[in-house]
């Protein structure tokens, strides 16, 4: 674990102590993710590559004996406390992700009681990196320990999703909440997100590096124009089902069947200019790019997978139509630089950040052409960072 988290780690139990005068039960550190192909798929039971990062939320946490329940945002120096038989959305959005998962173990027939939790992170917000999968998997975790549940992580990945999906409100599929849990170190997940079924495929960058490049744009759409990508994706699904009944979801639509029935979509499209169209055949083929990928992984064919990075994002820019200038420009700059073999926009789009391959022994030139030629057009500032693939949620044990 890196110097970084142990201090985050020290820090947290301190604050933790210090607010709530007893000492924590549990303590574990919750991964960002990263993921390296496979966007927008996930909600369409499609295949996803995400993997845990070593950018983390920390939790302390210890038990009461009441229903009440205590939360504290270190960062935000924020505080809110609700009790088990009363759970209201909030104005707060970071408690709302963590009364959202406590509303869902409610449903639960195990019961849990009153808890304090104190957390801390160093994962960027609204960087496409999941803090919100991070804080939801991260408690959890943590609840299923305190109150010795026996839920598997499947389970709770799924509690987590659901947890966003109602209570928050973002019809998110599975894939943070997945990564979250079942990142290994120096491996990625290879998910079908229909039968959540997954393998681990090794990530031995070695020679390369992957640089995360935060330009902290968030658009206040994002969660609207997440949602409605979403249902535009069952549009199309209801107007193909009507020729065959077999199709579920775009996971079974092939490239030749939307070919076949592009008139038929454009007819039924309320948004016209070929949007449905658009970004069915986004999704179509982004689910191709990810099986190509796991192949080109196991042969370590590092230029291909970058390639196929670079032909996700002009989808996710021109089709599905997620991207932003700045993310479209951090993407541009990247791949003039010799030393990048791909680079795209990652996670719900709308802003947040771009996902660099690169060459190891070329990286501080790569970042730094990259900071300043963006900065010199823009004005504004990037935020790099360069990540390590880690496990999943666990457990830490201190004296
Ligand atoms: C967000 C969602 C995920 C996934 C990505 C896009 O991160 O939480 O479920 O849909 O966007 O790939």
């Amino acid at each position: 674990m890196n110097p970084n988290v142990n201090a985050i780690i020290k820090n947290t139990v301190e604050q933790f102590k210090s607010t709530f005068n007893t000492y924590p039960d549990i303590i574990l550190t919750s991964p960002g993710r990263i993921n390296i192909i496979g966007e927008h798929t996930d909600y369409n039971e499609g295949f996803v590559l995400p993997a845990a990062i070593d950018k983390y939320i920390v939790f302390a946490i210890s038990k009461r004996n009441d229903n009440v329940c205590k939360l504290y945002s270190i960062d935000l120096k924020d505080f809110h406390q609700f009790n088990l038989n009363e759970i209201k959305k909030n104005e707060k959005l970071w408690a709302n992700y963590l009364m959202g998962v406590v509303n869902e173990f409610k449903g639960l027939e195990s019961k849990i009681g009153g808890f304090n939790c104190a957390f801390s992170g160093n994962i960027p917000i609204g960087a496409g990196l999941s803090s919100s999968a991070a804080l939801e998997c991260g408690l959890a975790y943590a609840l299923n320990e305190l109150f010795n549940l026996t839920l598997d992580k499947l389970t709770l990945a799924k509690l987590c999703q659901r947890a966003e999906n109602h209570f928050v409100g973002v019809k998110c599929g599975i894939m943070d909440q997945f990564a979250n849990l079942f990142g290994q170190e120096n491996f990625a997940i290879m998910l079908d997100t229909r039968y959540l079924k997954y393998k681990h495929y090794p990530l031995q960058l070695n020679d390369y590096a992957i640089v995360i490049a935060d330009s902290k744009i968030k658009r206040e759409l994002a969660s609207s124009e997440y949602n409605l990508r979403r249902e535009q994706c069952e549009m199309v699904v209801k107007i193909l089902q009507k020729y065959n009944p077999e199709i579920k979801a775009l996971r079974d639509v092939t490239t030749n069947m939307l070919e076949n029935f592009k008139e038929e979509i454009n007819k039924n499209d309320p948004f016209f200019n070929n949007t449905l169209y658009k970004r069915a055949k986004f999704v179509v083929e982004e689910n191709e790019r990810v099986l190509k990928t796991c192949e080109y992984l196991t042969k370590e064919d590092m230029q291909s997978i970058g390639k196929l990075m670079y032909e996700s994002h002009i989808g996710l820019r021109n089709l599905y139509e997620v991207s932003c200038q700045e993310l479209d420009l951090l993407v541009d700059i990247a791949l003039n630089h010799p030393s990048a073999l791909g680079a795209r926009m990652m996670g719900a789009g709308f802003g947040g950040s771009t996902i660099n391959l690169v060459l190891k022994n070329e990286l501080e030139d790569f970042v730094s052409n990259l900071k300043t030629k963006y900065h010199n057009l823009t004005g504004k500032s990037v935020d790099v960072h360069i990540i390590n693939i880690t496990k999943g949620t666990s457990k830490v044990n201190i004296e």
